[in-house]
């Protein structure tokens, strides 16, 4: 190990300083990952298809000709080089550009690197360091070769099916647990994979499957469907209201999904608000101070309530007798009234809300970003704070931005190798391939 650093904390480079990656990600869960690695420090080359590039830079359009937000806020720190890959002066560079890389990343459908030549044994020939990430929407086995987008993976996951309400139909999350989960996922391998090589000098390949990400997530539902082998899920509402379960774990609303039971309320302007809802949470230890806040004082002592288990029967009860006190109050004073007596509750945070909030600007959680063609967009900032490797938010890079730069300072070709290969129609969209033909 080398000596502790004698410099400031965060003035001793970044966590991933020196490591190249190869971005071979589009739409979400792939740029969510290398996004990630170039906020610790990674020089992510990203590689687009010319003349269109990442799909999502045309998607979701909202400002006439600038890159959206669904590719500017996924693509923050990046370096962009147009390649055609299935050209042969393109393939060139790229045997060039793995030479150089220390990760090559990618989420194409199955088989699309391999119809590119880009199998593992090539890269591995070419650079045995590298390691080779892949996002799909299944690991190995009946789906394996199926195209994946978030959705899928939240419905073969298992989130979908314990999602929603018992008696409403499996329902999807805003959150995106199967594209930036699994991106997260990936990250996370390919960190270990580094760490791995620094002790066997060779690259490895990280696979971070949607399904598995998801399932990863839902953790406790598979948790709760052994638990219902052993009976009824005592703590969900399902079971206070006397419905029996079936076979698989239900959808439960919004149960708290550990011990502690919990549900969302209504507060002050409920009427009008459609975010004026807290989650309150009736944690044992507080269930005192619960009582007193509520005006309920011989709750904390009479039998029928005094234990978490006398309880569970009728947990709906108590959230309405709960629900008649957040009503009189907004969301906010709800929380600080809670607060101050340790309840865990959470308002229900509006986007809008989330985008004034200035403690998450003043931690990088929410960044303002300028852009050359767009202008000022908001956007969220590296959610993992390293105390030694400060993240700065830099804008997305446009189309082959950094085309030459990448082909003379990282591949080291001269001016005139440059005008060749670019003379081939290997960097430019097919129409201008033909004319330079
Ligand atoms: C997301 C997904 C469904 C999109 O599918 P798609 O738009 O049809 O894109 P593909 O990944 O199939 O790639 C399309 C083609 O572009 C080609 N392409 C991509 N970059 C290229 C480049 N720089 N030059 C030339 N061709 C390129 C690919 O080689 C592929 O061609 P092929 O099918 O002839 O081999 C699919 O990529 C996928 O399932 N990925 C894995 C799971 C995943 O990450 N899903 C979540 C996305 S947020």
């Amino acid at each position: 190990m080398p000596r502790p650093s004698k410099k400031p904390f965060g003035q001793d480079g970044k966590a991933l300083d020196g490591v190249r990656i190869l971005d071979f990600t589009h739409v979400q869960s792939g740029p969510t990952c290398t996004q990630l690695l170039a906020w610790f420090g990674a020089d992510v080359i990203k590689v687009e298809r010319p003349g269109v590039g990442d799909i999502t830079r045309g998607q979701l359009v909202d400002v006439k000709g600038a890159d959206s937000l669904y590719f500017t806020m996924l693509n923050h720190n990046k370096r962009s080089i147009t390649i055609d890959s299935k050209h042969p002066q393109g393939k060139r560079v790229l045997d060039e550009l793995i030479k150089s890389c220390d990760v090559l990343v990618e989420n194409f459908a199955p088989g699309a690197l391999d119809r590119m030549g880009l199998t593992w044994e090539h890269i591995h020939k070419l650079n045995p360091r590298m390691i080779v990430a892949s996002v799909k929407g299944f690991g190995p086995g009946p789906y394996e070769d199926c195209k994946v987008y978030e959705n899928v993976a939240q419905c073969t996951g298992g989130a979908a099916s314990t999602t929603g309400f018992r008696d409403g139909p499996p329902l999807v999350t805003g959150a995106q647990i199967g594209d930036s989960g699994t991106g997260l996922h990936l990250a996370l391998g390919i960190v270990a994979a580094l760490y791995q090589r620094n002790r066997t000098g060779r690259g490895q390949k990280v696979l971070a499957a949607m399904q598995d990400g998801v399932l990863n997530l839902a953790r406790v539902k598979l948790r709760d469907q052994q638990r219902l082998q052993h009976g009824p899920l005592t703590e969900y509402s399902q079971y206070g209201e006397g419905v029996p379960f079936g076979d698989a774990t239900p959808r439960a609303g919004n149960d708290s999904g550990g011990g502690q039971p919990g549900w969302i309320l209504k507060c002050k302007g409920w009427e009008e608000d459609p975010n004026a809802y807290i989650y309150f949470i009736t944690q044992a230890p507080v269930w005192g101070a619960i009582c007193d806040l509520i005006g309920e004082p011989t709750w904390k002592t009479d039998p029928e309530y005094a234990t978490p288990k006398a309880r569970l029967p009728k947990l709906k009860a108590i959230f309405a007798r709960i629900e008649e006190w957040t009503m009189t109050k907004t969301k906010f004073e709800v929380m600080n009234l809670c607060n101050e007596v340790d309840i865990p509750v959470g308002p229900i945070l509006s986007m809008k809300e989330i985008a004034e909030d200035e403690s998450l600007r003043k931690t990088g959680t929410v960044v303002e970003v300028d852009h050359p063609v767009r202008g000022k967009y908001l956007t969220v900032g590296n959610p993992i704070k390293l105390s030694d490797s400060i993240s700065e938010v830099k804008r997305s890079p446009l189309l082959g931005e950094h085309t030459d730069e990448i082909l003379t300072k990282v591949l080291g070709l001269d001016k005139k190798t440059v005008a060749e290969i670019k003379a081939s129609g290997a960097l430019s969209a097919p129409e201008k391939a033909d004319k330079a033909a």
